[in-house]
């Protein structure tokens, strides 16, 4: 089983930006700890990181049938990418929204994701943890797991 981890734009700089917001975590520290999670779980994580909306549009067409669901944080193109909206969609593929801050306790212009109609779900607040657990209810849904 594989699932993509995708960053979008300005979360290159975690760990140097607005610490109070976005946790003192770098990115590459982030992909470390999803690695040893989906080592755990026994899934292919295969992270991917831009500031290019047209990039991170390449990566889902060329990467998603090869795998088996998303976990996104769009950065602010969560506000108003309809063609990463459309892009995530056209996968077919589960798609999990996570943001590393409450983006509903924040300006007003932050409480909107376009991204949301076609995602699974959204994780938003809960730091780097936000990722994990979204890791881990995708694969544990694909895996058909059940709660007993
Ligand atoms: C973010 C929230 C967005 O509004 C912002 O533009 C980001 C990061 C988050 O993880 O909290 O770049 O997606």
């Amino acid at each position: 089983m594989k699932i993509l981890v995708i960053n979008g734009p300005n979360l290159n700089m975690l760990g140097k930006r607005n610490k109070a917001i976005y946790g003192d975590k770098t990115l590459p520290q982030l992909d470390a700890v999803l690695k040893k999670q989906g080592e755990r779980l026994g899934v292919d994580i295969v992270s991917f990181q831009s500031n290019s909306e047209g990039k991170i549009i390449d990566f889902i067409q060329t990467h998603s049938s090869q795998a088996d669901g998303i976990i996104i944080n769009p950065g602010a193109l969560t506000h108003y990418s309809f063609s990463l909206r459309d892009a995530l969609a056209d996968t077919g593929l589960p798609v999990i929204e996570v943001h590393l801050s409450n983006i509903y306790a924040r300006e007003d212009w932050r409480a909107e994701s376009v991204i949301a109609p076609i995602a699974k779900g959204q994780i938003s607040g809960l730091g780097w943890r936000g990722y994990v657990a979204g890791l881990r209810t995708l694969v544990g849904e694909l895996k058909g797991e059940t709660w007993e």
